[in-house]
């Protein structure tokens, strides 16, 4: 079966190929000749995550779904949220965004943070939404080359090791975007038994 994941994010789309395995061929947006910028212009990950699907189910009718993946941490009321990609300013840098995120944490009693993921799942019988959480907390300073994004500030809970010091397969275990999509996983194959 071929459904396109809407992302051309080769970090994403290895890690949901490992997943899901041989029964699912998935599709880039450029597998799928979609050159388009898409819009996230909403103000929480579920809306967001549910027009970028739509955009290409619209468009492409080919079963497709789509993430959006926001850092809440407590302590600033739940952002950087659906902020996260440009919390430090428009050009998206993971090295301000940490520096804005570490500077107003600065004195910070509660540090407790969690990625969240949604997943949105459309197909000919309709729309799925699929969360996934890891619950952590943000350090005083970064640690670690791996990942990508806010990993390097990040030790998920039961962990020493922050996401950008565990290796990328530890990491694929317990992530947020491994568990909306482990779920979506389990969803598909139960549909396809
Ligand atoms: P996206 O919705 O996956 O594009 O994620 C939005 C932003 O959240 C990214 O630009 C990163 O700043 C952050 N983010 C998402 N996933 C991760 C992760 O696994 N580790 C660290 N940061 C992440």
């Amino acid at each position: 079966m071929k459904i396109c994941f809407a992302t051309n994010n080769r970090n994403k789309l290895e890690e949901i190929q490992q997943i899901l395995g041989d029964s699912f061929e998935i599709l880039s947006l450029k597998d799928i000749g979609c050159f388009d910028d898409i819009a996230e212009p909403h103000e929480s990950l579920e809306e967001n995550s549910a027009e970028k699907a739509e955009y290409i189910y619209t468009r492409y009718q080919i079963p497709v779904f789509a993430d959006d993946t926001g850092l809440e941490i407590v302590a600033l009321d739940g952002a950087p949220g659906v902020y996260s990609a440009r919390y430090g300013g428009p050009e998206r840098s993971a090295e301000r965004n940490m520096t804005k995120v570490l500077a107003e944490l600065e004195g910070a009693a509660d540090r407790s943070a969690q990625f969240r993921t949604i997943m949105t799942y459309i197909d000919e019988s309709g729309t799925f939404q699929f969360e996934g959480i890891v619950k952590g907390r943000i350090i005083s300073e970064r640690r670690g080359e791996g990942g990508f994004g806010y990993d390097p500030i990040f030790i998920p809970d039961g962990y020493d090791q922050t996401f950008g010091e565990l290796p990328t397969s530890e990491k694929n275990q317990i992530s947020h975007r491994v568990r909306s999509l482990s779920k979506l996983v389990e969803f598909l194959k139960s549909r396809h038994n």
